[in-house]
């Protein structure tokens, strides 16, 4: 909904979202929670089956949606679904920089291409997005930028690649935050620990339920615990809120420094 006056946006209702990496897991949990609260939904995904499947499901919630095959390492590839999404729903009000790829391996048994594409993927990316649909914030002198780190960011034995990409995740978005403040555009970020998505489906009992016992809520995340963090960072009314990292990890920030 905007106001005839400024057309700046008062709710979620009517606001255009593109979650990234949205066909499946966290980012479709997200894409759903924005559908419910009234958002025109972009999904920017490579897996196309995926894409169409999670069309359907947001679609059924009664939102606009469009859907693209993006690989949002590639800068060409992000700058025409932006042209294309400005063409269909004329504002991009909020970007949600959720899609991401894990990374296991020891320094010394990680080779220099495997580094990259961890960074490429879940860091680089969100600089491309950002920077993609920053002017149209800008014009607008609305945005909020929400990035997805993760509790690893604060370093996990085998995961050097990826804590450091979700660590970059974390001062990318202090950085935006500061150069945007007067824009009207807010950058802040969510450090979600353990979450159910589909992978968990692959793993042993056991396993599950030493992750479980790691959890001082005793419980693994669901992608709408996520979801609606991204909603509150989203809605107009946190016009005052920039720069800061929310933990969605069900205290596991707190007692388990490490895994
Ligand atoms: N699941 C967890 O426990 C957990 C914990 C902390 C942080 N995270 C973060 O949350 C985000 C979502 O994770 P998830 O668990 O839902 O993963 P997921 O693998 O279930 O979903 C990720 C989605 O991103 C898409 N994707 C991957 N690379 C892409 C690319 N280059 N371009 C476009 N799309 C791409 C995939 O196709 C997939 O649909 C990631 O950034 C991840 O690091 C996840």
């Amino acid at each position: 909904m905007h106001t005839a006056a400024s057309n700046m946006p008062t709710s979620l209702r009517g606001m255009t979202a593109i979650v990234t990496g949205g066909a499946k897991g966290i980012g479709l949990g997200i894409a759903r929670e924005l559908a419910r609260h009234g958002c025109r939904i972009a999904i920017w995904d490579m897996d196309q089956a995926a894409l169409l499947e999670a069309t359907d499901e947001i679609a059924a919630l009664g939102a606009e949606v469009r859907a693209s095959q993006v690989n949002v390492a590639s800068q060409d590839q992000v700058e025409a679904a932006v042209t294309q999404l400005r063409a269909s729903f004329g504002r991009i009000d909020v970007l949600v920089n959720n899609a991401g790829i894990g990374g296991d391996k020891l320094v010394t048994k990680m080779d220099l291409d495997f580094w990259k594409k961890v960074i490429d993927v879940n860091l680089t990316s969100q600089f491309i997005c950002s920077k993609a649909v920053i002017p149209t914030m800008v014009e607008q002198n609305f945005g909020r930028i929400v990035n997805i780190s993760s509790r690893a960011w604060l370093g996990n034995r085998g995961q050097a690649s990826y804590s450091a990409s979700k660590g970059g995740v974390v001062s990318f978005t202090r950085s935006l935050a500061l150069e945007f403040a007067r824009n009207g555009i807010t950058a802040n970020a969510i450090a979600p620990g353990i979450v159910e998505t589909p992978l968990f489906a692959t793993l042993k009992d056991e396993l599950v339920d030493g992750l479980k016992k790691s959890v001082p809520m005793q419980r693994i995340g669901q992608p709408e615990d996520v979801a609606q963090a991204v909603r509150f960072f989203a809605e107009p009314a946190s016009s005052y809120i920039t720069g800061q990292l929310l933990y969605v990890c069900g205290g596991r920030s707190l007692s388990s420094p490490s895994v």
